[in-house]
């Protein structure tokens, strides 16, 4: 018997090195540890051999046994370890995997340069900080002019930027508007252009739901030979209607910007009430939506555009305020809130 079980040992422990599947080392634990196989069953007759060989064909038997049973569970799991079926758990909760999400001022800038750029426009970039004579003296703003209260400025000191002893016009600012981008442009282009110039602006404002102390602006600008004030509105009338996906009514008034002459502000009727008053709108039915006009002769001038051949228009959109009206947000400071649970909405 002892030579059998022996013979047995080794037969299994070579199928078990040779088994390549879960399944396959389940039929060998039936086949050699089953109640009918050959080791279970000379085990049973183990008692009633005779006393001396007892002992020793018992031991053997069962070590037999036990180790047979451990090298198949431990090839078992080695083997599982390969198959993912067999040490994912299907009923832990999943991991929530986290995906990040563009700001919404991100998505609405992506859609007005979209447009802009499917009719044609430039986008270009600017900087965010500025020399005074770009953001004011190149754009017929003068030094002593009250019009210059009007933009609250920002100063920058340190760095490279020695305020005091310099020019005043070559003071560092955080640039108040995107206009000085006008002037960037075409200190590299002649025309036509037709341009766009997306980006952030600051102001010294005391912040409320309607105001901010950064803010982002789109600047545009068309140069060519005949440009007049319906070129203007038409530009315009098709950017909104792309943007709302329908004919939007605007609303055109004078407004005085050194920059632009004649200079106007144009409203769009609010499309959540039509012009009729609400929350929104504030109750006026209108929204402001940007300042534009025909670039002064001046600043042609300081573009070195001959004002005797070109015209021009321009306008500065505030982002902000569309973007809200556009998603229905309700508070600009949201915007700038650094909180994910707006930011996860759009
Ligand atoms: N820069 C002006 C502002 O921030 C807006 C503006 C008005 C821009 C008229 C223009 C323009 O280009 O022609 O208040």
């Amino acid at each position: 018997m002892i030579e059998r079980l022996k013979n047995i040992k080794e037969e299994v422990l070579d199928k078990i090195d040779q088994a390549t599947s879960v399944d396959g080392l389940n039929g060998l634990r039936v086949r050699y540890l089953g109640r009918k196989s050959e080791l279970m069953v000379l085990l049973r007759k183990v008692k009633s051999l005779p006393e001396e060989q007892r002992k020793e064909a018992g031991k053997l038997g069962n070590d037999i046994r036990k180790n047979i049973e451990d090298l198949i569970n431990e090839k078992v799991r080695s083997l599982a370890v390969g198959v993912r079926d067999h040490v994912i758990d299907e009923t832990l909760p999943g991991k929530k995997i986290q995906a990040g999400k563009h700001h919404p001022l991100t998505l609405f800038i992506r859609k007005i340069k979209d447009i802009f750029d499917g009719m044609g426009f430039e986008v270009i970039d600017g900087m965010e900080v500025e020399i005074a004579k770009y953001n004011f003296d190149l754009l017929n703003i003068p030094r002593d002019h009250p019009a210059r209260d009007h933009w609250d400025t920002y100063y920058v000191t340190g760095g490279r930027s020695t305020a005091k002893t310099k020019e005043p016009g070559e003071q560092l600012l955080l640039r108040t508007h995107t206009s000085p981008v006008q002037l960037r442009s075409m200190l590299q282009r002649k025309p036509p252009v037709r341009l766009i110039a997306p980006g952030r602006t600051f102001r010294h404002e005391a912040t409320d739901a309607s105001h901010e102390s950064q803010f982002y602006q789109c600047e545009g600008l068309v140069i060519d030979e005949g440009i007049k004030v319906t070129d203007l509105i038409g530009t315009l009338k098709e950017f909104l209607k792309n943007i709302f996906n329908e004919e939007i009514k605007i609303r055109v008034r004078p407004e005085y910007y050194p920059f632009v002459e004649p200079g106007m502000d144009i409203d769009i009727m609010c499309v959540l009430c039509g012009g009729k008053g609400c929350s929104v709108c504030s109750q006026r039915g209108w929204l402001e939506m940007l300042g534009s006009g025909m670039v002064h002769p001046t600043v042609l001038k300081n573009m070195n555009v001959d004002p005797k051949k070109y015209s021009g228009f321009a306008f500065g959109l505030g982002i902000d305020r569309l973007m809200m009206f556009y998603y229905g947000v309700k508070d600009v400071r949201l915007s700038y809130s650094g909180d994910l649970r707006f930011v996860n909405q759009f």
